[in-house]
């Protein structure tokens, strides 16, 4: 016999489709015209991830990068991943709307740019073919999956910047000492190669803004929050809005010029940068990001805060907000799991 399950989302809505025994949820969702946000479909990028409410369940693999102990005791689960034993109600923190967007579409475009800027970092600027009506409609936050080329390989970049007509796109690179997006950037990559990708996708994403904004990024998650940052300042934002971006070393920080231009573009725009590893010379804040957020700041008002960075940073976080009890904040994140090759 089929379970009743139940789709809750952020806005409100909730929608109801069967799911046939032991199948994966996933697939019922989709079946039932539920396109929820996903990427690697294997229980590892957590793009996917709900939380139960009612009902129980079982889940195949859940890779402890997109899940932490804490989020399965707090019934976080992955629908690539979960089958349903039972009548059951799923939460998701983001928009019903982002469900109904078709699927994403297999792109191309033209590299514009290529520039090195910082010591482990690069910016990659394409053009996208889309003819002359076409426009690649992302939501700030969200990402694409490049295929890298002259191999098989694809990699995942938040995008760096805000949707515009011309079809620009922007994406921070982290450089690695060998890996196959960091080789073809640094040996092989040139202005007007082709590049496949396929875009949007991720549920990270920047909401209404109704409440003060505090942005945090580590390393090559700046990206998504330069994306997000653009479009307050293109929207305009009433709100106050504090950036902390963390880096190992100091020469891992980049686009501290395009960052600083934010305060003339965003009234209340505030910037922290704290490096975790930094040599004796630096005279800026060092350690943990969380060691230095203002407390004031978090405990004034509701506040929401959105989180871009390797998994450890973003656990760090969430554990540093529940043990100070901050439940006014509303915490929305985005673990990106390097590929070390
Ligand atoms: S799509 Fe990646 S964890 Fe489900």
């Amino acid at each position: 016999m089929n379970h009743k399950v139940a789709f809750s989302f952020a806005d409100g809505k909730t929608l109801f489709f069967p799911v046939q025994p032991n199948e994966i949820l996933l697939d019922a969702a989709l079946r039932n015209g539920i396109n929820i946000p996903l990427d690697c479909r294997e229980g590892v990028c957590g793009t996917c991830q709900g939380r139960c409410e009612s009902g129980d369940y079982s889940q195949d693999y859940v890779d402890e990068e997109a899940l932490s102990n804490q989020d399965l005791q707090q019934r976080k689960m992955l629908t690539c991943q979960t089958r349903v034993k039972s009548d059951a109600a799923f939460y998701f923190d983001f928009a019903s709307s982002l469900c109904s967007a078709s699927a994403p579409e297999q792109l191309s475009g033209k590299v514009t740019e290529v520039r090195q800027v910082s010591a482990s970092t690069a910016i990659l600027h394409l053009d996208l073919d889309l003819g002359t009506t076409g426009l690649l409609d992302f939501l700030p936050g969200q990402y694409a999956r490049l295929l890298i080329p002259g191999t098989q390989s694809r990699r995942s970049y938040s995008f760096a910047n805000r949707p515009s007509d011309s079809n620009q796109l922007q994406f921070l690179i982290r450089l690695l000492p060998d890996g196959v997006m960091s080789n073809y950037i640094r040996e092989r990559c040139q202005v007007g190669d082709e590049i496949a990708l396929e875009a949007p996708l991720g549920a990270f994403y920047l909401r209404h803004v109704a409440k003060p904004l505090i942005l945090v990024a580590g390393g090559t998650g700046l990206s998504a929050l330069l994306g997000m940052l653009d479009e307050l300042a293109e929207r305009g934002c009433a709100q106050p809005v504090h950036l902390y971006y963390g880096v190992r070393d100091a020469a891992d920080l980049c686009e501290r010029t395009r960052i600083a231009a934010y305060a003339e573009r965003i009234p209340g725009f505030r910037y922290t940068e704290v490096v975790s590893d930094p040599s004796p010379q630096w005279a800026g804040k060092r350690g943990y990001i969380a060691e230095h957020f203002d407390t004031s700041e978090l405990r004034d008002a509701p506040i929401d805060m959105y989180v871009c960075g390797p998994p450890p940073m973003v656990e760090s976080i969430k554990s540093w907000l529940q043990t100070q009890a901050l439940e006014t904040v509303h915490l929305y994140y985005e673990k990106f799991t390097e590929s070390n090759i």
